[in-house]
């Protein structure tokens, strides 16, 4: 981090960042694999796979996402569901997964959930697409809607990486315990963590409710709308 970042985080009570412990080999993550040579053929081959997806550019990325198989969640999708918005993002929101709208679609939070966030984007004078982008922790639709599970996010997670690399986003806002769970890997309590800084590899990075939380949660919608405000204000503080 540089020393003008930090001491804006000092001055605004944000440092330090909080950074989370690294990944296990087993989830995939390049930079890991680079580091410790394996010599099971199944890490091995996982570690190949994240390797080829850390060089893909977004016309690979897209392709690789629409036929990948690396997970189940592939059984039953309609099609993945890679992620929508400007390229030359400068803030990125993750979610969790596609449901069954979105898996209809091929595009993220197109259902209730998206309507509501869409609507939490314009509080904050944010719009889709324009210097937004929004993605999913998971490309394919988790049956039922359930929580995806760690190897499915692991599998996946090779493509948020690459993602947020090509994209190179000012802030990323993680929405909902998944998301935050799959960035940061660590347990996350939503609650605990709202009003912190964290980072992704040196991105800041905030978790905030997912959306359709706030749909059944609608006292927390309050606590969504300080969330946005700090993300924003730490926006302008780091970048303005
Ligand atoms: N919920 C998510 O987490 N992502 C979507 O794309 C839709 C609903």
């Amino acid at each position: 981090m540089s020393d003008r970042r930090e001491s804006i985080l000092r001055e605004m009570g944000l440092a330090p960042l909080w950074k989370r412990r690294t990944r296990a080999v087993a989830a995939g993550q390049a930079a890991a694999a680079a580091a410790i040579p394996q010599a099971n053929p199944a890490v091995v081959a996982v570690d190949e796979r994240a390797r080829r997806i850390a060089g893909m550019d977004w016309d690979e990325l897209k392709q690789s996402i629409a036929e990948c198989r690396a997970c189940r969640l592939c059984e039953q999708r309609k099609q993945a569901v890679p992620g929508v918005g400007d390229t030359d993002a400068d803030w990125l929101f993750v979610g969790e997964g596609p449901g069954a709208e979105e898996d209809e679609r091929g595009e993220p939070f197109v259902g209730q959930a998206g309507k509501l966030l869409d609507a939490m984007l314009a509080a904050i004078d944010l719009k889709r697409g324009r210097k937004v982008y929004i993605a999913n922790a998971v490309k394919c639709r988790p049956p039922g809607n359930r929580t995806p599970e760690p190897e499915e996010t692991a599998a996946c997670f090779p493509y948020l990486v690459r993602q947020i690399e090509l994209l190179k986003p000012k802030l990323i806002v993680a929405l909902g315990k998944p998301a935050a769970e799959t960035l940061l890997d660590a347990e996350v309590k939503v609650g605990a963590s709202r009003g912190r800084l964290f980072e992704f590899r040196g991105t800041p990075l905030i978790v905030t409710y997912h959306p359709a939380y706030l749909l059944r949660n609608l006292t927390d919608k309050a606590k969504a709308w300080e969330d946005l405000c700090f993300a924003r204000a730490a926006m302008r503080r780091l970048f303005e």
